[in-house]
This record gives structure tokens, C-alpha cells and sequence, in this order.
């Protein structure tokens, strides 16, 4: 069983992958931590800073790369992993399942609006645009669309193993 969750940026993946791995007992992935590893960079600023937004979107890659044959594993992806369909193809391998948390925009700008930590978010107009822009891509590269409205983290998690477990063949 290797579940993805994919999402927006403050969608809630962490805390849901937190909440699945400890429900199901099984490892996550944080891709950002990983990125910040293999790029020994302290933040995303520094990533940028360094190599840009190539330098996050390669090293995306080679995570994916080098996890496409892991299974049995929780992954929260960065938030622009779910609209690459090569690094979501790597990272699926033979049994991966795409679950695309979906929240309104406006959810998100709340609780983004303090946040200084994310480079590709500036501002609400520039986030507007961004959301607009990747919505339909994220609904295209989803196995399953989990809508989340007022759901508790539990709920959201117990929700993505009930549609896991239709989705896996007997
Ligand atoms: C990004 C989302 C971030 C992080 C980077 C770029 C994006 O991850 O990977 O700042 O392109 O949406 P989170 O979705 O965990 O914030």
C-alpha cells in the first residue's frame, strides 16, 4: 500500500500523512524534508536562493526516482508534486494511489496569510492565480478527489482508507 496525498500548499498533507501513518502503522515520507536533506539547505528560501525553482523541481525528481519501487508508506508531497505527472508516475510505481486534498481558496489564505516560509507564496493575488491555475491539473492527476470542508484530521485520514480500500482489487 503506498497512499500519496497531493494538495495545495497548507492543504493540511502533513497532518493528514501524520495522522494515516499512525492509523495504518506505516512509515511517511515529508518530500520537503527530504528535498531539504538532499539539498542541505535549511528552508526553501535557501533552495531558491541557490538554484531556483529548478533546483526544488529536480531534486523532486530524483526523490520520486528513488522511491518508485518503495511501498508500504505514507507520502506528503510539496505542493507542486501533485501537478507533475512524471514525478507522480515515479513516485506511484506499481500500486501507488493519488489523493488530491481539496480546499477552497479560501481556507487556504487563511492560513497562509502570516506565512513567510514558502517562496512561490507572495502574496493573495499571486496565490490567486496559482490556485486557479493548478486546480484542474491537481483533479486530473488524482486517483481519488477528498474534499475537505470541516472534517477533523482523523476524519479526513479514515475517509482516505475507506476509498483506498475500494480501490484496491481483492
Ligand atoms: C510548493 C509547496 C511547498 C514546497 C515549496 C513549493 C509549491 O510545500 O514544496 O515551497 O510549489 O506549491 P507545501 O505544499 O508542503 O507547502
Amino acid at each position: 500500500m503506498k497512499l500519496i496525498l497531493t494538495g495545495f500548499m497548507a492543504s493540511g498533507k502533513t497532518s493528514v500523512a501524520q495522522a494515516l501513518g499512525k492509523l495504518l502503522k506505516l512509515p511517511v515520507m515529508e518530500m520537503d524534508e527530504l528535498v531539504f536533506q538532499k539539498t542541505n539547505a535549511k528552508d526553501m528560501h535557501q533552495i531558491f536562493s541557490r538554484g531556483g525553482e529548478l533546483l526544488l523541481r529536480e531534486t523532486e525528481i530524483a526523490i520520486a526516482k528513488e522511491n518508485a519501487t518503495a511501498n508500504n508508506m505514507v507520502i506528503s508531497t510539496g505542493g507542486g508534486v501533485g501537478i507533475n505527472k512524471i514525478v507522480l508516475d515515479y513516485l506511484k510505481g506499481q500500486n501507488g494511489r493519488v489523493f488530491f486534498l481539496h480546499t477552497s481558496f479560501q481556507v487556504l489564505i487563511e492560513r497562509l496569510a502570516d506565512d513567510k516560509s514558502r517562496p512561490l507564496f507572495q502574496n493573495p493575488l499571486q496565490a490567486r492565480s496559482l490556485y486557479d491555475f493548478r486546480l484542474p491539473l491537481y483533479l486530473k492527476l488524482a486517483d481519488e478527489v477528498i474534499e475537505v470542508l470541516n472534517q477533523s484530521i482523523e476524519e479526513i485520514a479514515q475517509e482516505i482508507i475507506d476509498k483506498m480500500a475500494s480501490l484496491m482489487p481483492n
